[in-house]
């Protein structure tokens, strides 16, 4: 671990809040994950200063000094500036943090010390002085500095109190373990914060979903999401946020034949998306793909973030695996068709943690439903045809999909990894090759609706639909090209068989 990032204090800001406090007369600190992430060596644009007075009234002196509009949230007693890149937060110190009513102005002043009592973690309460007599110095009452070298989240106080506050905050240990931890530098939660997680985890109920679904995303996104999902299943966090994954665990054995244990595959799932997308972002090979605002095409930008979305259709690919569990006598264990159940349950686990049931919703659900099918080409044969229909379902989403099936092959048998890469790339390379010389991913059917009723002279009717997919299959099944006029030629031999002749006699 780094002690220190080289020019923590060189912010420009820093000095401005230290005169503009000292005018003022109050004591101004840096508090909270800036500092924490100093000490990490991680970079950190967002810094939080608690003031022993009011931070809305520092803050707006500041914001008069440098001129910057600043955001008042009056309900929270805090107020936010913008400068030069970074956001800054001030509040006042208080002796009782995160009231579960913040309808509630908060009233009760205290001392920089009564402040960091209340915050979360010890890693999170440490504090830099903006004071000219010991600007810099680290004001660290519960050993955080100790506790972030030793890779501990501790709380201030009892973990009772601490989590009683704020309920969240049990989340947001398992978070910070999933996010701090590095192979070299693992991070744990103490016995006694985990014991009383696992006393409290029930209160979890009493908070917003969107507060929780925060908290999941950011876990989502660490690099190694499965360390922060065991914890969360270790100490029952889970079975109040996600229960459905938690019927993924174990594993059944029937005449000595037993089945994949799903949870801990799901998680190494997961993971492997994680590092496949930050290798992926690493090299730039990863894409996006955004249909034009006014045209057929698509845009394609290379994806510098991860997605939390491919993320959780990583976490959510199996969820149909319980339901259609089956033990066959010779097949052993199956579960057909766990990919469709599975798609299918995506809105209602949306909706259950009140997610957008929105084009992301659709995102999720698209993968989880196509997750097989990749792979199961194979079967097939790896036709045209059958990979022009995946790229067709597929859409703008088949990088991301096959990131995914890549990321699914997690047999503990070298052999079958071998075939079943084998046949990946395979399919991969048939992809490509179809791509290049078919317009699939987007396909817009070149016949509509309206010159079909045009031509024929006839009014909107089901026949319309039966000869737009007929040309659509014939595409997709390699018979005509993607074009206008072989669409239109063919299409017109079908409207014979259904006694349509042109109107113009064409
Ligand atoms: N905090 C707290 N309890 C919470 C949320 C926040 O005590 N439920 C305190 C912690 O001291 C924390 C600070 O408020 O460091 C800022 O919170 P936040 O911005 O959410 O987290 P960071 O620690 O800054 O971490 P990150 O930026 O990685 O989210």
């Amino acid at each position: 671990m780094s002690t220190i990032t080289d020019g923590y204090l060189d912010n420009p800001i820093f000095p401005i809040v230290s005169a503009v406090a000292e005018e003022s007369g109050v004591r101004a600190f840096v508090i909270g994950g800036y500092v924490r992430d100093c000490f990490l060596g991680r970079k950190n644009n967002d810094i939080d200063i608690v003031v022993e007075g009011s931070g809305i009234a520092l803050a707006e002196a500041v914001g008069r000094k440098v001129r910057s509009k600043v955001s008042v949230f009056k309900n929270f007693g805090t107020a936010m500036l913008r400068y030069k890149g970074t956001e800054i937060e001030f509040v006042g110190a208080r002796k009782e943090s995160y009231r579960r009513d913040s309808r509630k102005p908060i009233v009760e002043d205290g001392t920089l010390e009564d402040d960091q009592k209340r915050r979360d973690f010890t890693i999170n309460a440490m504090a830099f002085s903006l004071q000219k007599n010991d600007y810099g110095a680290l004001v660290d009452p519960f050993g955080g500095i100790k506790d972030l070298a030793a890779g501990i989240i501790r709380t201030p106080l009892d973990p009772d109190t601490t989590y009683d506050d704020d309920p969240l905050r049990m989340l947001r240990a398992v978070r910070f373990v999933s996010k701090l931890t590095t192979p070299e530098h693992p991070f744990h939660i103490v016995p006694e914060s985990l014991e009383s997680i696992k006393r409290n985890s029930g209160r979890l109920k009493i908070l917003s979903k969107e507060r929780i679904v925060d908290e999941l995303n950011k876990i989502l996104l660490t690099a190694r999401p499965s360390v922060g999902f065991k914890l969360m299943d270790q100490t029952g966090l889970l079975e109040y946020i996600l229960p459905q994954l938690i019927k993924l665990k174990g594993v059944e054995t029937v005449e000595g034949k037993g089945h994949k244990e799903n949870f801990s595959h799901t998680l190494q799932v997961v993971d492997n998306v994680a590092d496949e997308e930050l290798r992926g972002i690493a090299a730039g090979t990863l894409k996006n793909f955004e249909p034009e605002q006014d045209g057929d095409g698509f845009i394609e930008t290379v994806r510098t973030e991860p997605y939390v979305w491919l993320r959780w259709a990583a976490l959510l690919h199996d969820i149909g695996k319980p339901v259609t569990k089956r033990f066959d006598p010779e097949a052993g264990w199956t579960f057909y068709g766990h990919d469709i159940v599975g798609a299918r349950m995506i809105p209602k686990i949306f909706q259950s943690l009140k997610m957008p049931l929105n084009e992301k919703m659709k995102y999720v659900r698209k993968l989880v439903g196509l997750h097989l099918r990749p792979i199961s080409l194979v079967d097939d044969g790896v036709t045209d045809s059958a990979v022009r229909r995946l790229l067709f379902d597929a859409g703008n989403e088949i990088g991301d999909l096959m990131l995914l099936c890549n990321a699914d092959i997690t047999s503990k048998n070298p052999v079958k990894v071998a075939r079943l890469k084998a046949n990946f790339d395979a399919v991969k390379e048939k992809l490509a090759e179809v791509e290049a010389k078919d317009a699939i991913r987007n396909f817009k059917n070149p016949i509509s609706g309206d010159y079909v009723m045009e031509l024929f002279g006839i009014e909107p009717c089901s026949v319309i639909g039966e000869l737009k997919e007929y040309v659509k299959n014939a595409i997709l099944d390699g018979k005509i090209d993607n074009n206008f006029d072989q669409a239109d030629q063919i299409m017109r031999e079908k409207a014979l068989e259904y006694g349509l002749r042109p109107v113009d006699g064409s």
